[in-house]
């Protein structure tokens, strides 16, 4: 199991722009416009101070406004705000064309990456978690990326630019203007540095998360929760986990009631320090036309400052969000991937052998010690208690899981040298839970491939499903779960065991692939499927005896150890684990498939 080459050094943004690669070219264009747009705003003021200085020197003074110039200056002022919304707006259109494609590149990594990893680790990251990374994280970065991230850098840039040019216009007013603002700066700096707010923005996303498990879980549930009536247990964990939510934010509203009330109280304070200092220079002679002009932009300058540092607030609870989320994202791109041989071998045989095969999640032992062989073209029963692993076994052979010790191998080659591809070719199988795609019953069958239509319907008619199917009005054209296109469960596994027979690949796995259906049908259903396999290397994982009474070879599998194996008659000769198993299957079913005459319609 290999760990994909470490990129955990980046994170936020810049991991996300290395996930998606390719748009990096956009995003910096976009990031230069916002630079020339700010660039202009700041110009814009300027040429605001001109006007007005013109304006109240001419008005103060008693002669004739200098309107020439500020006509000129107007004129500049409209163009400039022209150029400025057309670079605001080119850079706020890349900024989103970039910003999609970078969610769009993140979610299929993240589908990719789950195409590589050994899928049977999956089942220990809840649904709703994934759910959650792959949608809502992914998709809640829109936001940062094509607004935040723009903010960020006119903030970046106005700040010191304006404080520049005001120190240079009237150092005492930008003092007024500046103490309340770095006061302000000073409390979020300190709140933000603080790493209990990060803590808390940890809390708080587990505890969104657990909310969202919860709600899967009751929906998921609900068939079982109304048979045993246990609504009010179930709707108390979801209300644990909605009490729980509240719990944290109202432990954040708390702490931020303060912290905020304080920013934003001082950040607007520069308002009525300029306005004092402006009141007492009136009062003291200060010379008028400076005093009016300064005085309005200073009145600008205090709006845009407050703005800015405004959004500068939100844009650090954001990128601590961003932050967060990338590091979510990351969690599943860090899942270990198959690794794949750097040239794989070529199947020629299809035995399967298992030589000392040890296997754990983590801790406990699941499977021990586990050794057999199946030839090529025979066919392998596994039985054995609930829990024993049984289906890890299953899993094992298709690369779901990876061996911690030991070997496996098909043909004599490890499965480890053999590529994913080439193993996905050659072997198929079914578990429990099959899935049939929103497509046509025909492609759920074919998968895409050219199958000619008369086999199809052959291996349908020996899985009695043909029947069902012709029934249907647009017949193999019916589209799954719509109009009459719905299954049962037993008909469901069917279909998946038509599916895998018309993959013809030479070794079939299948775990309790036929449990849905009644006894008699198992067993016709398996009589069939054995027909049609009778050239393949299969794998039956059966919780009934008698659907792998046939198999040339079975074992029984018990707390991770085969206790025996052999063949039906050599294990009940043997009176031991089998013999009881049998003898106790055989009193709640006294049907056997002797009882069945060729062709019974059992569905
Ligand atoms: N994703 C998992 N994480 C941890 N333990 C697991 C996981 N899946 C199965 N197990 C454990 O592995 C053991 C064997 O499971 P399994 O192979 O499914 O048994 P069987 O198919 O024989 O009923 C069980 O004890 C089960 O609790
Ligand atoms: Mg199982």
């Amino acid at each position: 199991m290999k760990k994909k080459k470490n990129k955990k050094k980046k994170s936020g943004v810049a991991r996300l722009i290395e996930i998606s690669k390719s748009k990096q070219q956009v995003f910096i264009a976009s990031k230069l416009l916002t630079v020339a747009a700010t660039i202009i705003k700041l110009v814009q003021l300027w040429l605001i101070y001109k006007i007005t200085s013109e304006a109240v020197v001419g008005i103060i003074n008693s002669h004739a406004v200098n309107t020439p110039v500020i006509k000129q200056h107007a004129l500049i002022l409209v163009i400039s705000g022209i150029v400025y919304a057309l670079l605001r707006y080119t850079s706020s259109r890349l900024a989103h064309t970039s910003a999609f494609e970078i969610i769009c590149d993140t979610k299929i990594a993240l589908i990719n990456h789950l195409n590589k990893i050994h899928l049977g680790y999956l089942d220990n990251m809840s649904l709703g978690k994934l759910e959650k990374i792959i949608m809502t994280d992914a998709e809640k970065m829109e936001g940062f990326l094509s607004h935040h991230q723009m903010d960020i850098i006119e903030v970046l840039l106005t700040a010191p630019l304006v404080v520049l040019y005001l120190f240079f216009v009237d150092i005492h007013l930008t003092l007024a203007l500046l103490v309340p603002i770095v006061i302000a700066v000073i409390i979020m700096t300190f709140n933000l540095a603080n790493p209990e707010n990060k803590k808390d923005q940890v809390t708080l996303n587990n505890e969104i998360e657990n909310v969202q498990t919860e709600i899967i879980e009751y929906i998921n549930g609900m068939n079982d929760i109304k048979c045993y009536d246990i609504g009010e247990r179930s709707m108390s964990e979801y209300k644990k986990s909605i009490f729980g939510l509240s719990n944290v934010i109202l432990k954040i509203a708390n702490i931020y009631k303060y912290i905020i009330g304080g920013f934003y109280a001082t950040l607007n304070l520069p308002y009525l320090t300029v306005f004092l200092l402006t009141a007492y220079r009136y009062f003291t002679g200060f010379d008028k036309t400076v005093l009016i002009s300064n005085f309005v932009l200073f009145l600008i300058a205090v709006t845009i400052f407050k703005n800015t540092f405004e959004t500068f607030f939100i844009l650090s609870r954001s990128m601590m969000e961003i932050n967060e989320r990338v590091s979510r994202i990351d969690a599943v791109l860090n899942l270990p991937i198959i690794e794949e041989p750097k040239v794989g071998k070529a199947l020629q045989k299809y035995d399967i052998e298992f030589k000392n095969v040890y296997f754990d999640y983590g801790t406990t032992a699941i499977l021990k010690d586990i050794s057999f062989k199946i030839e090529q073209g025979a066919k392998l029963g596994i039985i054995g208690a609930s829990g024993g692993g049984k289906t890890t076994i299953a899993k094992l052979i298709i690369k779901f899981l990876k061996a911690k010790t030991g070997e496996i191998t098909i043909g004599g080659i490890n499965i480890d040298d053999i590529d994913s591809k080439t193993l996905m070719q050659n072997i198929s199988f079914v578990f429990q839970e099959s899935y049939l795609f929103k497509d046509t019953i025909m492609f759920n069958l074919t998968m895409g491939r050219a199958v000619p239509e008369q086999r199809v319907s052959e291996v349908c008619k020996m899985l009695n499903i043909h029947d069902k199917i012709s029934r249907l009005k647009q017949g193999y054209q019916t589209v799954v779960g719509k109009d009459e296109g719905f299954f049962s469960g037993g008909e469901i596994q069917r279909l998946a065991v038509a599916r895998i027979l018309l993959k013809d690949s030479k070794i079939i796995v299948l775990d309790e692939a036929t449990a849905s259906a009644d006894t008699e049908n198992e067993l016709y259903l398996q009589k069939a499927f054995l027909e049609l396999a009778h050239d393949k290397t299969v794998v039956m994982v059966a919780h009934r005896l008698k659907t792998i009474e046939n198999a040339d070879q079975i074992i029984v599998v018990e707390n991770g150890e085969i206790v025996e194996s052999g063949n039906h008659s050599t294990l009940l000769a043997k009176k031991g684990r089998y013999y009881k198993l049998y003898n106790y299957q055989n009193q709640s079913a006294e049907m056997t498939i002797s009882n069945l005459a060729e062709g019974d319609v059992l569905c």
